[in-house]
């Protein structure tokens, strides 16, 4: 880990989930906590793309900085196999990094613009684009600590606020994007309640957003994701603030199985809805979200919990990984290049710049 990528002095920020140490990835290993704080060392290209879809490491923007060291360590072999073509025989590596998981846009940005750095590079490439992946890296920290100052300042002092999924530390390169704003809110003393949905199936926010949280030493209170409503029709939050994986030109945002159902809810009661989300993860090639590639994942993710069976041997699962929150459920998109209130096209290309 490079000085750029270390816990910083900004508080409640000391958790890194990606890290690069010895020309190796070493990466938290996400399916083992909360029990198991353990470490994956990656070695090989082959190893990032199984540690991606296997969700050793998971959230957008960490995905795609795996992706970025993953390419360094591609491209060092390749170079070593053969000095002369090494970029040639570094693209299959490349598609199947990209194809590892489909959703998160950020995964494929991140190995569009390593792909595009190799171009200028003459001689042994690994320096340069160890480099190049370190900026992907320290731009990501910057981008969700600057996230996190302008989405606290939309939550008025005394609010609660409900998160999905896991947006923190371990799901981006570091402090995060929904959860970097609710620690730049806890921080500010903005928020009075934290609560998490359990995230089923894979339980994202009951492993490991609690997880974030108690040992940042932030108080927070699970629930099962089909306790949102009552929590909302009490008043208990005011905020719903979560992450996205892909949002398309129009504002439409995937993000994990659920939050479609938690923006409903919250337009229902009143509630605001917040996602925080570097440009990274805005693809401006995809019109809108009905275009949004969604993950299948295995049925065994809903039809086990903690490794036992809780259904019926026969019984199959459903199991989308992600769905689509229409742009017109969303009350602000916040960026660090600023904030989208109700987005909308247009809206969505004056933020990128076209
Ligand atoms: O399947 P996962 O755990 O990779 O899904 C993660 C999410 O849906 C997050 O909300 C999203 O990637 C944003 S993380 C900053």
């Amino acid at each position: 880990m490079t000085e750029a990528h270390s816990p910083s002095a900004i508080p409640y920020d000391r958790i890194r989930a990606v890290e690069w140490t010895d020309y190796r990835i070493r990466l938290i290993d996400q399916r083992r906590l909360p029990e198991h704080t353990e470490h994956l060392m990656i070695q090989t290209l082959p190893e990032a793309v199984r540690a991606i879809r296997e969700m050793v490491v998971r959230g957008a923007p960490a995905i795609g900085i795996t992706a970025a060291y993953a390419v360094v360590l591609a491209a060092g072999a390749r170079y070593a196999e053969n000095a002369a073509h090494w970029r040639k025989l570094l693209e299959p590596d490349l598609a199947m990094l990209a194809e590892a998981r489909p959703t998160a846009v950020n995964l494929r940005w991140a190995v569009e613009r390593m792909r595009t750095f190799t171009a200028g590079l003459t001689g042994d490439p690994v320096p340069a684009l160890l480099a190049e992946a370190s900026r992907i890296h320290t731009e990501d920290i910057a981008a969700n600590h600057r996230m996190g100052e302008l989405g606290a300042a939309l939550i008025e002092t005394g609010s609660g606020v409900l998160t999905h999924c896991n947006t923190g530390a371990l799901a981006t390169g570091g402090y995060g994007t929904a959860l970097g704003v609710v620690r730049a809110a806890y921080a500010a003393r903005r928020i009075t309640a934290v609560y998490a949905d359990e995230t089923r199936p894979w339980l994202q926010g009951a492993r490991l957003t609690a997880w974030e949280m108690v040992e940042e030493g932030i108080p927070v209170t699970l629930l099962a994701d089909s306790a949102s409503a009552l929590l909302m029709k009490q008043g208990r939050v005011q905020w719903v603030i979560v992450g996205a994986d892909r949002i398309a030109a129009n504002g439409d945002t995937a993000n994990k199985i659920g939050t479609y159902t938690a923006a409903i809810t919250a337009r229902h009661h009143g509630v605001k809805f917040m996602v925080v989300a570097p440009t990274s993860t805005v693809d401006m090639a995809t019109r809108d979200g009905a275009h949004i590639p969604i993950e299948q994942r295995t049925e065994s993710e809903v039809l086990t919990a903690g490794g036992s069976r809780i259904a019926p041997e026969g019984a199959h699962a459903w199991n989308p990984a992600f769905d689509v929150t229409p742009a017109e459920l969303i009350d602000a998109i916040v960026t660090e290049r600023g904030v989208v209130l109700k987005p909308d096209s247009t809206k969505m290309a004056i933020l990128m710049g076209g």
